[in-house]
């Protein structure tokens, strides 16, 4: 167990490679208000979905240590990539060394959980990030629970820029965004199901909704991540003892302040502080 980790309770750590993650932790939020969460954004070296898997695990267990540094005994990897590339090594390998009491969750499982209740057709439809859907975490998780449903993916490489670059909005978005859907449903046009396997595809639901065919249900997966957590809290008091309440919410990012307080206005309602932090 490494000396410098506290073993107070601490604020419940939230790790996206930039903005994205902020979709995911205002659903949490809205279930589970009363926790404390430090939001982490490793800004500066996003995207990680065009990485390769061993980077991404070196970045995301930077981000995870220092969230647990920071005081932070459960930590949601909310972002699809780190957790496809990078949750189950930190959780089998690094873990038991650094503090075998400490939990980092992600968001792919409980997304899946929920879709074999949406699906009639049994065929669903993935975009997500070139690094998720290479990892293939989306079917294998999928199949463990549903074998019966037929997945098809999509890599939407140039969603993350538009959204980190504030371009979602803007008609420049549109081709990119058709483009993608079309790519999918051209691979299965018995989709009846597509799950937006990115944190940051929020962003850009109206103009996804506009281009998806009626009748094709949208997953976004906020809701059933704030959902699993709170299940998760129930089921493991140990853990939830160790998550102080007081309502509050630290924003880190490595990028400068400035510009994350600007860019995070497009997904938070609120004024927030922001503190720079390194994590190499
Ligand atoms: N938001 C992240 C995800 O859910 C990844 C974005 C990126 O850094 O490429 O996959």
């Amino acid at each position: 167990m490494k000396p410098s980790i506290s073993q107070k309770p601490g604020p419940i750590g939230v790790f996206d490679s930039g903005y994205g993650g902020l979709t995911i932790l205002s659903k949490i939020r809205e279930v589970l208000p009363e926790y404390d969460y430090i939001y982490l954004g490793d800004n500066a070296r996003t995207p990680y979905g065009t990485r390769s898997f061993d980077i991404v695990y070196e970045f995301t267990l930077q981000a995870v240590n220092k969230l647990f540094e920071m005081g932070c005994h459960l930590v949601i990897l909310a972002c699809n990539t780190a957790s496809a590339k990078a949750l189950r090594s930190i959780q089998i390998n690094d873990l038991p060394g650094i503090d075998p009491n400490r939990r980092v969750l992600g968001v792919i499982r409980p997304t899946v959980e929920c879709i074999g209740d949406i699906t009639q057709s049994r065929h669903i439809g993935i975009l997500a990030t070139a690094g998720t859907i290479k990892s293939e975490s989306y079917p294998l998780e999928i199949h463990k629970l549903y074998p019966d449903i037929t997945v098809s993916g999509e890599a939407c490489p140039m969603w993350v820029p538009l959204v980190e670059n504030n371009e979602a909005n803007s008609p420049g978005a549109d081709y990119f965004i058709q483009k993608y859907i079309d790519n999918l449903l051209d691979k299965d046009p018995q989709i009846d199901t597509v799950i937006l396997g990115c944190t940051h595809y929020p962003l850009l639901l109206p103009k996804i909704k506009h281009y998806m065919p009626q009748g094709i249900q949208v997953v976004a997966q906020g809701e059933y991540v704030a959902e699993s957590l709170k299940d998760y809290l129930r089921r493991h008091p140990e853990m939830d003892e160790k998550c102080t309440r007081g309502g509050n919410c630290t924003f880190c990012t490595t990028e400068a302040e400035d510009k994350f307080i600007e860019s995070a206005s497009a997904f938070l309602n609120e004024e927030i502080t922001v503190q720079r932090i390194s994590l190499e």
